[in-house]
């Protein structure tokens, strides 16, 4: 039967849509309570739904009984603090699973390159359903820094980058690419995240915003991309050789972004 997608995402795995008025919001993300996580990255994250209502970040599949990324429950003392990313979480009427909002450090390009991993939203998730995709709401003006995404984690060849500025707004199938964020700020980048299942609403919301899947890629010296690529070899050959060592399986795709 296969899963229900959006037309919008085919091409590329990624659409942006308008830029949103960021600045007139409050700072609603410095007010939410964070717990630390470990993701592609220094990162911490502050759930707004989560698979039980409770401030933790863990994939749903991960929880009694196992489920899939969808049908988060709102934990009402983050969204008490936190009106606007809740309500633009749930302007497309799609059906929400995990919705938090992530605080990631400054890290390089070669650190990004790294952190590449595709998400695993669609773990247990029926048949015949919606797949589900992610938001990224990006609400620090993080000007410098962008989204790398690619359909092979060590192969440039298809490398989009995407830029970051307050307010920016992507939908990405995180299944499929493998993604990370370049931070090259001095202060956090804070960005809400949130899961959506694909259907006819999320398809009108990605219209009415005018979602596009092509943008030019923001533009880094040849040097920088070389030696990130050089730099992603030589982290995932020594990480191979670790576990080698160890006699172990190599985990290879991390957690979440
Ligand atoms: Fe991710």
């Amino acid at each position: 039967m296969g899963y229900i997608k959006s037309a919008a995402l085919e091409e590329t795995g990624y659409v942006v849509l308008d830029r949103y008025n960021q600045e007139l919001d409050p700072q609603e993300w410095m007010d939410i309570e964070y717990v630390d996580w470990k993701s592609s990255g220094e990162t911490r994250f502050a759930p707004l739904a989560s698979a039980f209502g409770e401030i933790e970040v863990n994939g749903f599949w991960n929880h009694k009984p196992p489920r899939t990324d969808k049908d988060g429950v709102w934990i009402d003392s983050q969204v008490e603090k936190a009106p606007n990313l809740t309500r633009r979480a749930q302007e497309p009427g799609a059906n929400v699973g995990r919705c938090r909002v992530i605080e990631l450090l400054p890290n390089s390009y070669a650190d990004c390159l790294y952190n590449l991993h595709q998400d695993d939203n669609n773990r247990l998730n029926p048949d015949g359903t919606g797949w589900v995709v992610r938001g990224f709401f990006n609400l620090t003006n993080d000007e410098t820094s962008f989204f790398v995404l690619r359909e092979n984690r060590t192969d440039p060849s298809v490398e989009y980058r995407i830029a970051l500025p307050a307010g920016a707004q992507l939908i990405i199938d995180t299944q499929r690419l493998w993604h990370a964020a370049t931070h090259l700020g001095t202060d956090p980048r804070y960005c809400l995240i949130t899961s959506w299942e694909s259907g006819p609403e999320l398809d009108a919301y990605i219209a009415e915003h005018n979602g596009v899947n092509r943008v030019p890629n923001v533009e880094v010296d040849q040097e920088v991309l070389d030696a990130g690529q050089v730099e992603q070899s030589r982290r995932i050959a020594a990480r191979a050789a670790y576990y080698a060592a160890k006699g172990q399986a190599e985990k290879t795709a991390m957690s979440e972004a």
